[in-house]
């Protein structure tokens, strides 16, 4: 779960009021992300889209790999600039945590890292989900989750992708408060 303490200060106002008005789904959104950390307990977690870093934080705690976990980022700095990024690296360094920004994932064809799991939640407009799941793929990572399944852009970047693999679990994620739904999948490459 996210702590009052890991939101940035600085946080803009739709986050703000997301996470006073709508505490509970905001804790049952990133409480996905670190259970499905849980199940799979990488030690090496890589993300695509980091913004202030609260997803990394959660996939980290549920990793369980207190100290000798290792975290590597990337982002283009589009949503909140070099003080978010700087809200996520210090909130992450408990792990060894290197994030890369300003980067774009869609201008390279490799990421370079070594990985066990991947977050896939950077640009969600077609076709970049797909350019970042077949990125993930070509890391040594097993497992990949993804954000906001529910968007028509990651929905059809998801349907051409063909690299082999399972579902391991879903999350379908509603707020009463705003009607906003949600999607994160988790995968397994086979
Ligand atoms: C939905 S937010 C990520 C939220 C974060 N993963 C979390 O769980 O708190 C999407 C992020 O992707 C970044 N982004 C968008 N297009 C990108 C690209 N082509 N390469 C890298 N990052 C990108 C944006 O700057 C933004 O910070």
């Amino acid at each position: 779960m996210l702590l009052n303490e890991d939101i940035w200060p600085g946080e803009t106002p739709w986050y703000t009021m997301k996470f006073e008005t709508d505490r509970d789904y905001m804790d049952r959104f990133y409480g996905a992300k670190q259970e499905a950390a849980g199940l799979v307990k990488p030690r090496r977690v890589v993300e695509i889209g980091v913004r202030c870093g609260y997803g990394g934080l959660a996939l980290m705690r549920g990793a369980g790999w207190p100290g000798v976990g290792i975290y590597v980022g990337f982002d283009t700095l589009d949503e909140v600039g070099e003080l978010g990024i700087e809200w996520a690296r210090r909130i992450l360094a408990p792990w060894s945590s290197t994030i890369f920004a300003p980067f774009d994932t869609q201008s390279v064809d490799d990421l370079l890292v070594e990985a066990d799991f991947v977050h896939v939640d950077g640009s969600h407009e077609y076709p970049c989900p797909l350019h970042d799941l077949q990125l993930a793929a070509r890391t040594t990572a097993k497992h990949i989750l993804i954000d906001d399944m529910n968007m028509s852009g990651v929905q059809r970047s998801y349907r051409e992708w063909t690299v082999p693999h399972k579902v391991v679990k879903e999350w379908d994620l509603h707020s009463k408060e705003s009607g906003i739904t949600q999607k994160q999948v988790l995968l397994e490459l086979t």
